[in-house]
């Protein structure tokens, strides 16, 4: 590998966001790589991530990382291909998803903490290391199976459900043998749902009223709700909890822009209906990835879980991408191709 023809290309945070992120919020920006240094390695990317989360870390500290500094790559996770090792557990060719930071190359120095991980799984296209197999796949898995609970024949309530959390735990439900329902924005996202995501039944929230449709449709109430989007969705998903029902807290996107709504007017029939409601952190389950993600490949590899990405062609459209989440274009998995064979669909 000749190091001199290589230039990292990076995103830099220029500014803390006021509303959502913008164009002049980053810089994009070339750097020479680092000398691998013992026990380094040097990825190549292929795709990037772009999260919700991401604005917080721009903001505060935020999922157990201090808030980012202006002038500093901005942090997120990509799928990429080892092209130098000074690591014994690592070699040329390796595909690893982990903290990559929107950059073209990362130089990384892998413990146990890194939490990057090797993709071994090849049932699908490598970009599933950043969606159903990597970290989104992880935080429905976890959310649904250890928080939620699901027993077959409940009825589950899925909100943000043809984004990315969302766009895995419909398949979970049906695969555990429940009924579930997606909320989601506009017409396309819910024909999305029914037709390509197992939904039973699509809720959309822009155009319909939730209350309305949630009684039609869940006239049992609701056993499990996943919240991916707080509140009022959150507290008129309330208003239909079940008995012992459980609310699964994975996020609430509804108030990052805005902040929390001063209060939820069903929040007291969690205690007169016996529900639960528990949020969790995907990371907390580190030494339970490999199990969720073998589980998952089985079931993408057989075709109960099916997936769909939304992917985005060139490092320049980071910054698009990330915004688009909290205006909602994505449909599916919001990812960006980055390397030539990324792009070619690799
Ligand atoms: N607990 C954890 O460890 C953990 C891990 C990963 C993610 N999360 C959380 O899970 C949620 C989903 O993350 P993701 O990466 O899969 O993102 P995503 O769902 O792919 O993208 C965000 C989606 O949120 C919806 N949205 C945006 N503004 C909204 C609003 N005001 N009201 C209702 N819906 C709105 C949009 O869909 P519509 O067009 O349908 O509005 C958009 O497509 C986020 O809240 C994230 O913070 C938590």
């Amino acid at each position: 590998m000749d190091r001199a023809t290589l230039v990292n290309r990076r995103w830099l945070m220029a500014a803390r966001p006021d509303g959502n992120v913008k164009p002049s919020d980053f810089t994009l920006d070339a750097a020479p790589l680092p000398p691998l240094a013992d026990g380094a390695i040097l990825v190549a990317t292929d795709y990037l991530s772009v999260s919700p989360v991401m604005r917080h870390y721009m903001l505060r500290a935020a999922a157990g990382e201090p808030a980012l500094e202006v002038g500093q790559v901005m942090r997120g996770r990509g799928v990429g291909t080892v092209v130098d090792s000074r690591h014994p557990g690592f070699a040329p060719g390796d595909i690893v998803h982990g903290p990559l930071g929107w950059q073209t190359h990362a130089v990384l120095a892998p413990t146990p903490k890194t939490l990057l991980f090797k993709v071994r799984q090849r049932v699908a296209p490598i970009s599933t290391a950043i969606g159903v197999l990597g970290m989104t796949g992880y935080s429905a898995w976890f959310g649904f199976h250890d928080i939620g609970r699901p027993k077959a024949g409940e009825t589950v309530v899925v909100s943000g459900a043809a984004g990315g959390v969302g766009s895995v735990v419909g398949p979970l439900a049906k695969i555990a043998g429940c009924r579930v329902i997606g909320i989601a924005g506009g017409p396309e996202k819910c024909r999305l749902l029914t037709e390509r995501l197992r939904y039973d039944a699509a809720i959309d929230y822009r155009n319909e009223d939730v209350d309305a449709r949630l009684a039609e449709v869940c006239p049992g109430g609701i056993d499990i709700y996943f919240d991916n989007v707080g509140g009022r969705i959150l507290d008129t998903c309330l208003g239909r909890i079940a008995r012992k029902g459980r609310v699964v807290m994975c996020g609430r996107i509804s108030e990052y822009l805005d902040g929390p709504l001063p209060g939820l007017a069903n929040y007291h029939l969690v205690g007169s209906r016996n529900a639960r409601m528990e949020g969790f952190f995907v990371y907390d389950y580190a030494d339970r990835f490999a199990e969720a993600e073998a589980r998952m490949a089985a079931s993408v590899a057989s075709g109960e879980l099916p997936y769909v990405e939304d992917r985005l062609d060139g490092f320049e459209r980071m910054p698009e991408a990330l915004a688009g989440l909290y205006d909602g274009t994505n449909l599916g998995k919001r990812i960006v191709a980055v390397s030539e064979r990324a792009m070619a669909g690799a």
